[in-house]
């Protein structure tokens, strides 16, 4: 991505950053101005990315999403995925975890603890709130829905390879999640 490569880029907290790649993969598409005050106002950039793994902190989840969309970036430019539209997988890596808003309980001593009271499922979960606000592709859907892989259960597993056949974004933004949790976020290395 071309801001990504702007040398102030690095210098900037993850919400500028957030907030510079959103306006430029989403900011002609109908309804993403409301998507984003919707975010912000449910806590996206004060949000941890988990209650006890990768970056469980405030701002977590705003950082973890930043770390999957550079990941994301850079797969598109690998043979495997030379088909895939960039753009729709800046779009797909940034909206993957809105599912994860809210959910986070601040306790006493300092940590988080996950309390899912929507019941929508994970990747769907995601899908069906950037849907209330803004229209995604179908290569979209298939990638958000589908980013956690394996993990979401054996019972997924025959639909899973299914869509991955169909869609080389869905298992891009897989790679893509799965390098920022383990690659990029974690600590004590
Ligand atoms: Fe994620």
């Amino acid at each position: 991505m071309d801001i990504v490569a702007d040398m102030d880029f690095a210098e900037m907290d993850a919400e500028k950053q957030y907030r510079l790649m959103y306006a430029e993969c989403l900011g002609d598409r109908p309804g993403a101005k409301a998507l984003l005050l919707w975010m912000e106002s449910a806590g996206f950039f004060t949000a941890p990315a988990s209650a006890r793994h990768h970056l469980n902190t405030p701002g977590g989840l705003c950082r973890h999403t930043i770390n999957v969309a550079m990941n994301a970036s850079d797969l598109c430019n690998t043979p495997a995925f030379m088909a895939v539209n960039a753009k729709e997988a800046m779009v797909a890596a940034l909206l993957h975890d809105l599912c994860k808003i809210g959910k986070y309980r601040a306790g006493d001593n300092g940590k988080y603890t996950y309390d899912d009271t929507r019941l929508l499922g994970h990747g769907e979960e995601s899908v069906i709130i950037a849907q209330q606000f803004i229209r995604l592709s179908h290569d979209e859907t298939l990638a958000i829905r589908w980013h956690m892989g394996a993990y979401s259960g054996e019972r997924d597993w025959n639909t899973l390879g299914k869509a991955y056949d169909a869609c080389p974004l869905a298992m891009l933004l897989h790679f893509a999640d799965m390098m920022a949790t383990h690659c990029d976020e974690v600590t004590g290395k």
